[in-house]
């Protein structure tokens, strides 16, 4: 007969965590979504953040970029991962179609494999 801590208690003090990460999270009808920008002074280590978002149910996140650190901490988790094209790239992605699938070859596509590690990457978003 464990005790379960009610998720409600646990959500608040993490998602504070998670603020000082310099993470913002949205409420929509998904569930809760949060912004992973990696700006802070004092980032957490990536599998950290990984281990808080899934110890609250978060489902989705949104990256600034395509850091191959957070990528392989969200390997396996489960969490669906929209990946945003940092601001300094967006004109050389935008030169060409080669460009662009190459971006996604160097950096994403290990990522999505088929099997248990795969990171689930839905999209691909130009700069919030
Ligand atoms: C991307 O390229 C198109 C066509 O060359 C151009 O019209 C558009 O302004 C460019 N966008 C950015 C963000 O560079
Ligand atoms: C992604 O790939 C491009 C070349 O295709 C490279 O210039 C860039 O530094 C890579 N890394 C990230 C995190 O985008």
């Amino acid at each position: 007969m464990a005790a379960e801590i009610p998720k409600s208690r646990l959500l608040f003090p993490a998602l504070a965590v998670l603020l000082i990460a310099s993470l913002t999270y949205t409420v929509n009808a998904q569930g809760i979504g949060v912004n992973w920008g990696r700006a802070a002074s004092h980032p957490l280590p990536a599998p950290k953040v990984v281990e808080l978002l899934k110890a609250n149910s978060i489902a989705k996140v949104k990256l600034f970029d395509a850091d191959p650190l957070v990528l392989e901490s969200l390997s396996g988790s489960n969490i669906h991962v929209t990946v945003g094209i940092p601001n300094s790239m967006l004109r050389s992605l935008n030169s060409s179609l080669k460009a662009a699938e190459a971006w996604v070859h160097d950096n994403l596509t290990r990522f999505v494999s088929d099997g248990a590690s795969r990171v689930l990457i839905e999209c691909v978003i130009p700069p919030f």
